[in-house]
């Protein structure tokens, strides 16, 4: 017979077997705590049992609480209204039992819970043996007792009316429409992918950053990694966020493209009268930013603003290709505008107007960052990272700084 290669979840047509899976996951979860509670003396609350009482806290939190009202709502009622003799006696003698220990269950996890969020954070690294031993326990006796008696007593007196009704219930206890997809059903429910995003997680290793290895300048340091990005081909390396503040000190970013770089600083190209030139032209001070992924590399440079000389801006103006050229003069950027078409329109009004030797507009030029403050980061394992800051003192040297991750 062919075997799936992973461990599908039934779909909620077959809600015994649903059930059957939770207590699967549940016991994935217990042996996790197990190894937990093994763990924690010897490594405290290093990355992988943060990790680990993250992932058990969620599933209990969440996913058990629903698997328990699956039943106390939903299985048991019906198995009530449809036992009869025997079945029913032993329903009668078994069902006080099954809900007295959801009870002493959820009263063991309210400490657990509280001893993995601290151990989750990072804040703490005691979990009690007895509870975790008395909860893994208590929860193994449970599914057996559930395994042995109610699963197949369900299967066997259900008919597929009354399979389709505990389905349908089980599925909107979790928010899953009826032709919806079955996500697994003992996943601490199905969150939204704004949830999910705390499960993403990538351990870096790839490189370290000594205070030996670096440059004593950090423009050098930086054409050393600038160099190393090019090399590696990384996306878009002169691709940085430059973040800017309003009058009210209020933050804004965007990306733009370095175009030059040197002991002088680091220059870009924009529109003078842009959202970002009315906040220069106030608050002239910045925040730049390189996120070099592929290198597991960030660097942050911070200084003040001032625009490059007419010469510089023209030379770089005239080295663009002319629709580029026409599409900085037809654009005020950051301005609204009604559509598209207008946008058009105005680029063809520009074009037929200005012709083959657009001269650059005065709103339109460039900005050197001359940096005061330049970190470098560099990722290394379980958040245990590498960050040299250099900090530009009143005589122009450099001094240089490790900063803890
Ligand atoms: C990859 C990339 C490169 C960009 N390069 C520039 C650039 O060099 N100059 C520029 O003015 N805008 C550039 N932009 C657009 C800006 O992010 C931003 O939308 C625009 O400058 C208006 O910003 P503002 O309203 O805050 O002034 C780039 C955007 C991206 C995504």
């Amino acid at each position: 017979m062919n075997q799936p290669l992973h461990d599908t979840a039934p779909d909620f047509d077959q809600p015994i077997a649903v059930l059957k899976h939770c207590h699967g996951r549940i016991r994935k979860q217990l042996d996790t705590l197990d190894k937990l509670l093994a763990h924690l003396p010897g490594h405290g609350a290093d990355e992988q049992a943060r990790q680990a009482a993250a992932a058990v806290r969620k599933y209990f939190d969440k996913a058990a609480h629903l698997h328990h009202d699956d039943e106390e709502q939903d299985l048991l009622p019906m198995l009530r209204a449809t036992a009869q003799g025997e079945d029913a006696a032993t329903l009668q003698a078994l069902a006080p039992s099954i809900l007295q220990d959801h009870k002493d269950m959820d009263a063991m996890w309210q400490d657990l819970h509280e001893q993995l969020s601290a151990i989750a954070d990072g804040s703490g690294t005691y979990l009690a043996p007895h509870t975790v031993r008395d909860f893994i326990q208590r929860y193994q006796d449970h599914m057996e007792r559930e395994e042995g008696t109610i699963a197949p007593m369900a299967l066997r007196l259900f008919d597929a009316g009354r399979m389709a009704t505990l389905g349908a219930a089980m599925r909107r206890r979790r928010g899953i429409g009826m032709d919806a997809a079955t996500p697994s059903a003992c996943a601490p429910s199905a969150p939204a992918i704004g949830e999910r995003v705390a499960d993403l997680r990538t351990d870096y290793g790839q490189a370290s950053l000594d205070e030996g290895d670096v440059a004593a300048d950090p423009i050098d340091q930086f054409t050393r990694w600038f160099e190393e990005a090019l090399k590696a081909e990384v996306n878009e390396p002169n691709a940085m966020s430059l973040a800017t503040v309003d009058d009210e000190g209020r933050p804004s970013s965007r990306i733009v493209l370095v175009k030059q770089f040197d002991a002088r600083g680091i220059t870009w190209y924009t529109n003078y009268d842009s959202q970002k030139g009315k906040q220069l032209a106030s608050k002239p001070f910045a925040a730049l930013l390189f996120f070099w992924s592929e290198l597991e590399r960030q660097v942050r440079i911070e200084g003040r603003v001032e625009r490059t000389t007419a010469e510089e801006s023209d030379k770089y103006f005239n080295s663009r290709p002319l629709k580029s050229r026409l599409s900085a003069i037809a654009s005020a950027q950051s301005e609204p505008i009604a559509s598209r078409a207008a946008l058009e329109h105005n680029y063809e009004d520009v074009a037929r107007q200005y012709g083959e030797n657009p001269a650059r507009p005065s709103h339109w030029g460039g900005y050197r960052l001359v940096p005061e403050r330049i970190e470098f980061w560099q990722g290394r394992r379980s958040r245990f990272h590498d960050r040299i800051v250099y900090v530009r003192q009143e005589d122009g040297s450099w001094t240089r700084q490790r900063l803890q991750p």
